[in-house]
């Protein structure tokens, strides 16, 4: 009898468009292209990693996913089984021997992680408690070193380009600043990409502090020169010159990391206080999360999923997919994560932005 290979799979963080998309690609990919291999759905991230709580994946599992938001798997962006915190208000415990337990149990030969900076860090210390693991990276703040680009993210860009082009009718139409607040924690990228593809006025990331007196002024010269609205596009993470980011607090997990949001409506005060126009917040929140992923992340995802399959296959564990360029290759985990891919202030693509007229409102004349 021939030996069976186990892999497992599991997708942590917050869910992004092509989770799905990665999930159908390695069950589809592994089945067909290795006889031998079997795939495991692990619940939840790392609780069902923990808890022991998964699910065999058969090709008929994943068929017709691929365009559908969210994960079958299911994720989680609390549970990290070093600082397991298993009830609210339970003190968080160590609970990796549990999760290592179920990679035993289940004689999976190695796991697959899909998710970011945090999933991916677990990652690496179930690693080096013996666990093989290779890492797939998803998120829509695209703040992953090692690679040029994670899924989710091009979907989010069009979510929040399209909702700024609607914005514009309302802006114009009633003479309003409207400010569009996108996600991205501690990277610009959302911000300054769909602020840049929807023609925002002002865009405003974590990289480049702004002052609201430069806000007021790029507003008013629009006005001098006719145009009687503007679209601000803030990115949650962006903080004025020398202050802080705006926070809902922080989340209910071990490292207590604070939750970002808001930002629109400060600077919608400010505004409204020095310049006596009318503005209006939109807060896109997980709208930019949520629904059918764009060709560009399906056929992303499809192939991360893919070179994930042929890295298992050959036993390269330790190292997470990625594409330079156009070359989808591998790095170690190790050196994908820990410093963030941010925004370059200095770089060209703000320049680009600069260019055209975009204030980042940090610059007075
Ligand atoms: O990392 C993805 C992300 O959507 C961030 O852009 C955002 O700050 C965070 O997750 C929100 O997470 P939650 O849905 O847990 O509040």
């Amino acid at each position: 009898m021939k030996k069976l290979r186990r892999i497992g799979i599991l997708t942590a963080g917050g869910d992004c468009a092509g989770l799905n998309a990665v999930i159908r690609a390695v069950v589809k990919s592994g089945l067909r292209q290795h006889p031998a291999f079997e795939v495991v759905g692990i619940l939840d991230g790392y609780a069902g990693l923990v808890e022991g709580r998964t699910r065999l994946l058969s090709e008929n599992d994943v068929s017709g996913i691929l365009p559908r938001g969210g994960t079958i798997l299911g994720t989680s962006n609390r549970d990290n089984p070093f600082k397991y915190i298993s009830a609210p208000g339970r003190k968080p415990k160590d609970r990796s021997q549990d999760a290592v337990a179920t990679v035993r149990r289940l004689r999976l030969e190695g796991l697959l992680a899909v998710g970011g900076d945090g999933t991916l860090r677990c990652a690496l210390e179930l690693l080096k408690k013996g666990i093989p693991v290779i890492g797939i990276p998803k998120t829509i703040d695209n703040d992953l070193n090692g690679t040029d680009v994670t899924f989710g993210f091009d979907t989010a860009l069009m979510v929040a380009t399209e909702a700024i082009d609607r914005l514009h009718t309302t802006a114009e139409s009633h003479h309003r600043v409207l400010i569009c607040e996108v996600m991205g924690r501690y990277a610009g990228w959302i911000a300054l990409r769909a602020g840049t593809a929807g023609g925002g006025d002002v865009i405003l990331i974590p990289e480049i502090p702004y002052r609201i007196d430069s806000i007021c002024q790029a507003i008013t010269q629009r006005e001098k020169r006719g145009r009687r609205f503007s679209i601000i596009v803030v990115a949650e993470g962006a903080k004025p010159l020398g202050g802080q980011m705006t926070t809902q607090g922080t989340y209910k997990e071990a490292d207590k990391r604070p939750q970002l949001g808001g930002i629109g409506h400060t600077i919608a005060r400010a505004l409204e206080k020095q310049t006596g126009d009318e503005t209006r917040v939109v807060i896109l929140g997980h709208v930019q999360r949520g629904g059918t992923p764009t060709a560009h992340d399906r056929w992303l995802a499809t192939h991360f999923g893919f070179k994930a399959i042929e890295l298992a296959a050959s036993q390269r564990w330790g190292n997470m997919v990625n594409l330079r360029g156009t070359q989808f290759s591998a790095i170690p985990i190790e050196q994908a994560v820990g410093t963030l891919h941010r925004v370059d202030p200095l770089g060209e693509e703000v320049r680009a932005a600069r260019a055209v007229g975009t204030s980042f409102g940090d610059n007075i004349s």
